[in-house]
């Protein structure tokens, strides 16, 4: 019987275990979660969704303060459009977040970023530019660009001493997204160096409409592989949500997959960044408290736990300190809706908004609990102990289930001392 191990993914003579942990903002796939993945002979992926806030918490620089500071005078005003990101600072942040990262790289893996085209930033181009450029310049591996079709995206770094060298792949969830992307790209003569192809079951935004339960993984992964052949195109594809067990990853691989995108069995690590308390929110969660939404302003619709603190949440927009999410106009779909509810509520002295949520601030507070589908599974990776909460798994124990396991079954960690 086949398991993981049995597979390698072969980036021309670097071969890896098939395993890559997907990119979660906002730092929840930290530098440690990715840094086990190489370790461990597999990839691993940092995030840059909101670095300039993840360059202050872990590396002492104050730009959001700095930001809000120079923008103060424009928080009570409807246009956002005057806030914008200091190109300079967000190359700083973004340096300083992958060089420390790949400074403490050990073992034959690698570690990639996720870079999502959705965070427009107020300045799509410049601000895409600037991160992936940045991340290049530090000596990240490689690049993961995810929510959003970038059809301009290679264009942006064609000119970057590295765009040849560094491992840059794609993620899409269907077949015609990857088209359009090939034939947008085909004018800087480089193809993609690996495909993701992400299900419906997947955490984070959906590339599928609030029908994405008509769709299935295995036929669109089946689909991309038959256009590939068909184009004469030898590109790796890497199928990503609802791979739950080491056995679900094998059927993938068999079927000529080169590598799996795994995100949802990592939420609940010691490596990942989310907080001890939301670890054991996911770990509780049943089947009937996840959700997919359309609250997120990206326009994306995104799956979460029900009970997540920001849903509802009317807190006042937060762009002049964030403002990750501002479009090339400065407009952000949740300004309109808690300008629209307060204008309903003069009285109120706070409203509840809960068509759209302020992504920015809860996702930094993690108070957005974002999921893949299979989340509810979670309990049944672990130990209760005897307080009626969940042991916590190391990263290696995970990634190692997902590599050596078959028959459908999944490790349990070693009990916890005490
Ligand atoms: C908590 C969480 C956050 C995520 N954030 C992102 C993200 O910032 N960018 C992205 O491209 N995908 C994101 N994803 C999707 C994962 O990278 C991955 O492709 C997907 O969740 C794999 O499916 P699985 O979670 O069922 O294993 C996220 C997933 C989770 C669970």
């Amino acid at each position: 019987m086949k398991r993981v191990d049995d597979f390698r993914l072969r980036f021309g003579k670097h071969e890896l275990v098939p395993i890559m942990i997907g990119g979660m903002g906002v730092d929840i796939s930290t530098a440690d979660l990715a840094l086990e993945a190489a370790r461990l002979g597999g990839v691993g992926h940092i995030s840059d969704a909101m670095i300039n806030t993840v360059s202050d918490r872990r590396y002492e620089t104050k730009h959001v303060k700095e930001k809000l500071a120079l923008y103060k005078y424009n928080v009570n005003n409807e246009d956002k459009s005057p806030v914008k990101f200091d190109l300079g600072r967000l190359a700083e942040a973004t340096r300083l977040h992958v060089e420390a990262t790949m400074a403490r790289k050990q073992g034959s893996g690698m570690v990639f970023i996720n870079c999502m085209e959705k965070l427009t930033m107020n300045a799509p181009r410049e601000t895409l530019k600037v991160r992936m450029s940045a991340a290049l310049d530090a000596g990240i591996d490689g690049i993961t660009l995810a929510a959003g079709l970038h059809l301009g995206s290679f264009g942006l770094i064609e000119d970057h001493p590295r765009f040849r060298d560094a491992k840059l792949g794609i993620i899409v969830s269907s077949v015609r997204a990857l088209q359009l992307f090939l034939k947008k790209s085909a004018r800087t003569n480089r193809m993609p160096d690996y495909i993701v192809v992400e299900g419906p079951l997947a955490g984070g935004h959906l590339g599928f409409g609030m029908d994405w339960a008509q769709y299935d993984l295995a036929t669109i992964v089946a689909e991309v592989m038959q256009y590939l052949r068909d184009e004469h195109l030898d590109i790796p594809v890497i199928p990503a949500g609802g791979i739950f067990t080491g056995t679900d990853a094998t059927q993938f691989l068999e079927a000529g997959a080169a590598a799996v995108q795994v995100a949802t069995r990592f939420t609940v690590a010691e490596e990942c960044g989310l907080p001890d308390a939301a670890k054991q929110e996911y770990f509780k969660a049943t089947e009937d408290d996840i959700e997919v939404n359309q609250i997120s302003p990206t326009g994306y619709p995104m799956r979460m736990i029900k009970s997540s603190p920001g849903i509802g949440d009317g807190i006042r927009p937060n762009c002049e300190a964030y403002g990750y999410l501002l479009d090339a106009t400065g407009k952000c779909s949740y300004i309109t809706a808690y300008n629209r509810e307060v204008a309903a509520h003069p009285e109120a002295r706070k409203v509840k908004v809960w068509d759209k949520t302020c992504l920015c601030t809860h996702m930094r507070n993690f108070e957005i609990w974002t999921c893949g589908q299979l989340t509810w599974r979670l309990k049944d990776t672990t130990r209760k102990l005897d307080d009626g909460s969940y042991q916590m798994l190391s990263a290696e124990h995970i990634f190692k289930d997902y590599q050596f396991s078959t028959d459908q079954q999944v490790a349990l960690p070693e009990p916890a001392a005490g």
